[in-house]
């Protein structure tokens, strides 16, 4: 269908406008505070600290009672957590929950905000086996505050990994896996329906774009992008992949039959340091650590565009236009005792440094956090490795569907050097282009490859916009 010229121009002027797909939908931003680590500042700094800078909501990975005595009349709202060591036990006698929640929640409170207690963390990942305990420790818990009169103050959930998820792509094809759907999503997300809670998610587009940077856009995994992905099934159009994740979250959600809980993301974040290095394959190792995607630029752009979006009170998702969530940024601090070996990315998560200078600008009052960097230049090139007849059946393909391929013509600009990896990297670069970068368009079944440095083709000159 072709649309009047006229009418195509005013839909594409109007694209920015479309980011806007939610009027009103609140939230807040908190933060994880992690304590992986040997250097950090007292508690009672971190309070001033958390205060200092208008944090409102933190969540903690226990129930530490010098961090929970600390925060109490600091008007900070509190999550604590059951560890998972404790699932089968809370899940088994309703009398170990309720002395749990007696000493971990009751005791602070109401000096002390605790509104949350994740019970467990992140289960299905890292503790399987306690995945038939789960639901059966949330109901006691609930249970143990219901009768204690806080089961409207204090609300219930388990922090769940984004690869509970089979399917997440495009965002309406979002399923949970098959073991855990039905005897646990199911009856969990009934739980939360009648108890009035949310479904907690740790959801991190920096580990799907550093583990597959080549399908991926970096403007789309940080939020910054101008290049929409649409749901073809839904026609629903992301920015984000932190909002396709979501929404194929809430698509999981409704193929069990249940489209009324709403989703906390628990954890977010991005790493400013660190390297993926372990890896099948030198190959791999070489091209992981090749895109970078742990910076200083990166982390301030994903979390900054995270806390913006929530102070401008746009935490809805294109599947759920009017629902707001609330988001914690993980995590306070950088981390020394967190990464494996070679792989430390983990430890470098942090807004601050352990001596609490931030470790790049933002602002959880005010947002912004300063000018968003400027994107990286980036270029498509041909992997020669592939060889020629691959990349001549792919440049034929490049130049039949959009990319410019005059300049490569003999007598054109590029013609020279004349071999097959020069003319179909210039063919690759002009489809990649044209197609502003967005995510697989630097494929060609494998013949192409992302840089981020001009490359250098005799003297032929790529373009890059930007
Ligand atoms: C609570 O946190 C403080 C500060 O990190 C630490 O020194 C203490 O050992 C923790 N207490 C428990 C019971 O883990
Ligand atoms: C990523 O790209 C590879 C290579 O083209 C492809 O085989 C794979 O299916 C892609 N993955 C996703 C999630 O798009
Ligand atoms: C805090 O630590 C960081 C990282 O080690 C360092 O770069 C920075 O200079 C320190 N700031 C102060 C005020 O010590």
């Amino acid at each position: 269908m072709a649309l009047p010229r006229f009418l195509a121009f005013l839909l594409g002027a109007a694209l920015p406008l479309l980011h806007l797909y939610c009027t009103e939908a609140g939230g807040e931003v908190g933060v994880s505070y992690g304590m992986v680590a040997n250097d950090l500042p007292p508690v009672a700094s971190v309070v001033q600290l958390l205060k200092h800078n208008g944090i409102t909501m933190v969540r903690i990975y226990d129930a530490n009672s010098t961090v929970l005595t600390s925060l109490a009349n600091s008007g900070i709202r509190v999550t604590v957590m059951m560890p998972n060591d404790d699932l089968a036990a809370a899940a088994r006698d309703p009398s170990f929950a309720l002395q749990w929640v007696r000493t971990n929640v009751q005791a602070y409170r109401p000096a002390t905000q605790i509104t949350g207690v994740d019970v467990g963390n992140e289960v299905f990942t890292v503790a399987p086996k306690l995945a038939p305990d789960l639901v059966p420790a949330m109901t006691n818990v609930q249970a143990a505050l219901a009768q204690l009169g806080l089961a409207d103050a204090v609300k219930v959930s388990t922090p769940v990994a984004i690869d509970a998820l089979k399917a997440s792509y495009p965002p309406s094809k979002g399923r949970f896996k098959d073991e855990i759907a039905q005897p646990v999503m199911k009856p969990m997300l009934d739980f939360l329906r009648r108890t009035g809670s949310s479904f907690s998610l740790d959801v991190y587009p920096f580990f799907a774009y550093d583990e597959q940077p080549y399908n991926i856009s970096l403007d789309y995994a940080l939020g910054n992008s101008n290049d929409g992905e649409t749901d073809p099934k839904t026609s629903l159009t992301y920015y984000s992949l932190l909002n396709a994740q979501i929404d194929a979250t809430n698509f999981a959600m409704e193929a069990l039959g249940v489209s009324d809980v709403t989703i906390t993301v628990i954890e977010t974040g991005w790493a400013s340091r660190g390297e993926r290095r372990a890896g099948p394959g030198r190959g791999r190792r070489r091209l992981l650590a090749n895109t970078c995607a742990a910076s200083i630029a990166n982390a301030r752009a994903y979390n900054n565009n995270v806390i913006n979006r929530v102070l401008a009170v746009k935490t809805c998702t294109p599947h759920r236009p009017r629902v707001g969530m609330d988001v914690y940024i993980f995590a306070l601090f950088n981390e020394n005792n967190k990464g494996y070996g070679p792989d430390d990315r983990e430890a470098y998560f942090g807004l601050f440094y352990p001596n609490m200078t931030k470790v790049y600008s933002f602002d959880f009052v005010h947002g912004t956090g300063g000018p968003p960097p400027q994107p990286r230049a980036s270029w498509c090139v041909a992997k020669a490795a592939v060889g020629d007849t691959k990349l001549q059946e792919s440049l034929d393909w490049a130049c039949g569907h959009g990319a410019d391929c005059s300049a490569i013509q003999r007598g054109g600009a590029c013609f020279d050097p004349d071999n097959m990896v020069a003319h179909a990297s210039y063919a690759f670069n002009s489809y990649y282009q044209n197609k502003r970068r967005a995510g697989g368009t630097c494929d060609f079944s494998g013949a192409a490859t992302v840089v981020y440095k001009a490359p250098n083709i005799g003297n032929c000159v790529l373009p890059s916009k930007v």
